[in-house]
Formats: structure tokens, C-alpha cells, sequence
């Protein structure tokens, strides 16, 4: 995939089993950590109507929307369960707890 890496801090700057929101010229998008530190990074905007999924619950690899419920995996953008709908994942690179997102032309144009 084409697009450049952008340094967004440390995995120390997003508390285990939280969230936190990087805006960027293609949107705010949330980095999430895992309870087994693992970092995904996904557009901040539930697909259901556009909830703030970074200040929703970590659980597994998935984060519950705080308002409705919706359940979206941070795997695949994916609603999880009877719900219908995605968001975009993005790519993150995390080398030695310093990470980086990737952003591309494919965000941009599905605004
Ligand atoms: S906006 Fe996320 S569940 Fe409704």
C-alpha cells in the first residue's frame, strides 16, 4: 500500500485496554490497546451513526461504541453480532512501543 508512516507517540501515551484519538488531514482516527498490548488503529466513528468508538470499552480485540453498543472489531472495522456496517482500518507499525499510522489516498476518498 502507498501512503507515508506518521509518528503518533508511544504506546505508553494510550492506557492498556484504552483508546486515544489522532486527528489527521483524512480524519480523526482512534489507536487502541489491547489488554495484551496490542495496538490497532481505526477510523474514531462508529459506523452505526458516528459514535466516538476511542471513548468507548476495550474488550479482546473489538471496542464496545459508548452509545449504543455496538461492538466493532479492531481487527477488521467489522461490527460484531446482528449489527451491519464498518469502519476503515489503518495500518500501524509499532517498533520498540514507538508507533506510527499510515496514512493513504483510500481514506481520503471514501469521505
Ligand atoms: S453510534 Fe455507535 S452504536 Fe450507535
Amino acid at each position: 500500500m502507498n501512503g507515508n508512516w506518521i509518528a503518533i507517540g508511544t504506546i505508553d501515551d494510550i492506557p492498556l485496554r484504552g483508546a486515544r484519538c489522532v486527528k489527521t488531514p483524512q480524519g480523526k482516527i482512534g489507536v487502541f490497546r489491547t489488554a495484551e498490548n496490542e495496538v490497532f488503529a481505526i477510523e474514531d466513528h462508529c459506523p452505526h451513526k458516528g459514535g466516538p468508538l476511542t471513548q468507548g470499552i476495550v474488550h479482546g480485540k473489538a471496542v464496545t461504541c459508548p452509545l449504543h453498543n455496538w461492538v466493532i472489531s479492531l481487527e477488521t472495522g467489522q461490527a460484531l453480532g446482528a449489527d451491519e456496517g464498518e469502519v476503515k482500518t489503518i495500518p500501524v507499525r509499532n517498533i520498540d512501543g514507538h508507533l506510527s499510522i499510515m496514512l493513504d489516498s483510500m481514506l481520503v476518498a471514501a469521505e
